[in-house]
């Protein structure tokens, strides 16, 4: 199956309508730089809501997609004070949404059913949700990996199927496994250990729907770098990062990108 990979920068609470400039308009003088080599991973910034709209603006006609870093789990409009849906979303130039991050479910409280309710209000507005699973780290000291990341990709699968989009569109999503003791750490998962967390999903959803199990992208974050994510993304089931601080600094992110394609 060959999957296109993807790369994509998760800028947290990072960020002004300046910085942002300079780093949209050295993203892309990057990507032009190496268009003659071909770069062909599919490539995703993620600012925070305030700046999406004025992002779209400087993405415009670039091949750069735009994400947010969350959605409402409602639909449409009301009178959720603070959210923002997922049609807003799309109605400034996003594609796609960040969902369930280790932040959001450790900070914020969001639990599985949560993060499986977002996931279907995202694909219900026509974004690609980018659903990221991961484990803490006694987790994995306690040889439970599989069953935590396990759990949290049943919660999702088991809310599409039960919802009128179905388990098939499961497979307009993006999965991002980041192990949380990866994140923000420098401490990144060996690249044995992201394919050994991206085969079990892999195989997961491929009990479900062998097709979609086959052709879905799995994303991995945590502590990726230029001088790290080559080997990460040769690995057989790992499609492409989801990256953080390394995204703010658009060399560093150019060249993630072309690890990736
Ligand atoms: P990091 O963050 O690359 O800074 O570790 C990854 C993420 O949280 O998505």
């Amino acid at each position: 199956m060959n999957r296109r990979p993807m790369v994509a920068g998760n800028w947290k609470m990072h960020g002004s309508r300046a910085a942002n400039a300079a780093l949209l308009d050295g993203v892309l003088a990057g990507l032009r730089a190496r268009s003659g080599a071909r770069a062909s991973a599919e490539v995703v910034v993620c600012p925070p809501f305030v700046y999406l709209a004025e992002a779209a603006q400087r993405l415009a006609g670039s091949a750069v997609l735009l994400g947010a870093q969350d959605v409402c789990a409602e639909s449409g409009q009301g009178a959720f004070t603070g959210e923002v849906a997922g049609s807003m979303l799309r109605d400034v130039g996003c594609s796609h949404v960040i969902v369930g991050h280790s932040e959001r479910r450790a900070l914020y409280g969001e639990s599985d059913e949560w993060v499986a309710r977002k996931t279907l209000a995202a694909l219900a507005a026509g974004l690609t949700p980018i659903v990221c699973v991961g484990e803490l780290l006694e987790e994995r000291d306690a040889g439970r990996t599989h069953e935590v990341v396990g759990r949290q990709l049943a919660a999702v699968m088991a809310a599409l199927r039960g919802s009128e989009l179905g388990l098939t569109s499961l497979a307009r999503c993006v999965l991002a496994y980041e192990p949380v003791w990866a994140i923000g750490t420098g401490r990144t998962a060996t690249p044995e250990q992201a394919q050994d967390v991206h085969a079990y999903i892999r195989g997961r959803i491929v009990e479900g729907d062998a097709t979609i199990g086959g052709s879905i992208r799995l994303l991995y974050g945590g502590s990726v770098k230029a001088g790290n994510a080559r080997e990460l993304f040769g690995m057989p089931d790992v499609d492409g990062g989801l990256i953080g601080g390394a995204s703010l600094k658009a060399e560093e992110f150019v060249a993630i990108v072309a690890a990736a394609g």
